[in-house]
């Protein structure tokens, strides 16, 4: 394999597996599992490619006559690359270490993200432009495709091996994330977006709007919200555990027909005391559940009591807590992601 053609597939995997990575963010269906899975296969691309390149860099890399500034720019890159690598591949092994105080999941975005930007410049600064013999030799194609069906056999290969030799990434969900206390009410992890930390709220002179295009605009208190439906529901937290639970409230369906939604409105927000807001297509909207308990107990504070949303199928950060208010609208909410960063600092 040619130092161009490694080069430019090391860039190219490094760009597809920050796209699969921010979509496995997203990724919380069964339906969205070939995301996590084409990340898998590229992420063991990667560490087979990563070996390809450091045979050729090594000497040069250890070199001291070799440029400080470029020995220095060398080694980053390859503790970055590394260091992401191996805290991707541990993390889906099952080995539950967390340096510092944060997760290997944790330390494994960070650093994909770091090594992102790094891989970024280093392109702009250095690349070198792909030349005819770069991709018509038939043996750089052999190498590729040998790559390619390495990796795609590895990561089929992985889950069977975990489970033959017990390990406890085999118990993991497709999205990656681990088992932590389901049905067991409110004794499961709580974590909020950035830094969401609101006063308890008083359950007495709790209201729950409901505005927007409606014909009546409703202010609901805990005592009127019927706790008449039930779910069971997995939450799967980007942070990497997931607990399935018994969800008890009221389906968001009930609200917006008693305010009378207007049959044009195609989108629901949903938001929290914190000024966090999440927004879905009315379709979806109408399934979610409003729930004021969890498993036969009522939510607890930090599990956003009085009410939170259970969104079945959306990742944690999208099931909004502290809830206060319903807004049915026309249009798509395009500034509610801002409210995720904002909302944490208001
Ligand atoms: C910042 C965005 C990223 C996010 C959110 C992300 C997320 C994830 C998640 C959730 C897993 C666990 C999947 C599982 O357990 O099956 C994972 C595994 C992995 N990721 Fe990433 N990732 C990101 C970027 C990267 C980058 C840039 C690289 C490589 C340079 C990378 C390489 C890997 C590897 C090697 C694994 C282990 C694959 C396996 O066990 O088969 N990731 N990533």
């Amino acid at each position: 394999m040619t130092a161009r053609v490694t080069d430019w597939g090391l860039a190219g995997l490094v760009a597809a597996l920050l796209v699969t990575g921010a979509l496995t963010l997203f990724a919380g269906s069964p339906g969205a599992a070939w995301i996590i899975a084409v990340h898998d296969a590229c992420g063991i691309a990667i560490a087979l490619l990563v070996i390809v390149k450091l045979r050729r860099v090594w000497p040069r890399l250890v070199r001291a006559s070799h440029g400080t500034h470029r020995r220095a720019a060398g080694i980053g890159a390859v503790l970055a690359v590394v260091g992401c690598v191996a805290a991707g591949f541990l993390w889906s092994g099952g080995v539950a270490v967390a340096p510092a105080g944060y997760s290997l999941l944790s330390w494994h975005d960070g650093l994909g993200a770091i090594l992102t930007i790094a891989v970024a410049i280093h392109m702009v600064v250095r690349a070198k432009r792909l030349r005819r013999r770069d991709l018509a030799g038939r043996r750089q194609f052999l190498t590729a495709t040998g790559l390619a069906a390495c990796a795609v056999l590895a990561w089929r290969l992985q889950r069977p091996v975990e489970t033959l030799l017990a390990l406890k990434g085999a118990r993991r969900r497709f999205t990656g994330s681990y088992e932590a206390g389901s049905f067991a009410g409110n004794a499961f992890p709580s974590t909020s977006w950035v830094a969401d930390n609101p006063a308890v709220i008083d359950p007495a002179s709790y209201r729950l709007r409901v505005e927007g295009r409606v014909a009546h605009r409703l202010a609901i208190s805990l005592a009127e919200l019927a706790a008449a439906d039930e779910l069971v529901a997995t939450l799967d937290c980007t942070g990497g555990f997931y607990s399935t639970q018994r969800w008890r409230g009221v389906r968001l369906s009930r609200l917006l027909d008693l305010a009378g939604a207007d049959p044009a409105a195609r989108h629901v927000t949903v938001g929290s005391v914190t000024g966090y807001r999440w927004s879905f297509g009315i379709e979806e909207a109408r399934s979610l559940l409003l729930a004021t308990h969890v498993t036969g107990a009522p939510l607890s504070h930090d599990h956003g009591a009085p009410v939170r949303l259970v969104a079945p199928g959306a990742r944690g950060f999208q099931w909004v807590k502290w809830v206060t208010h319903i807004e049915v609208r026309r249009d798509p909410d395009l500034t509610a992601p801002l409210s995720t960063v904002w909302s944490s600092f208001g």
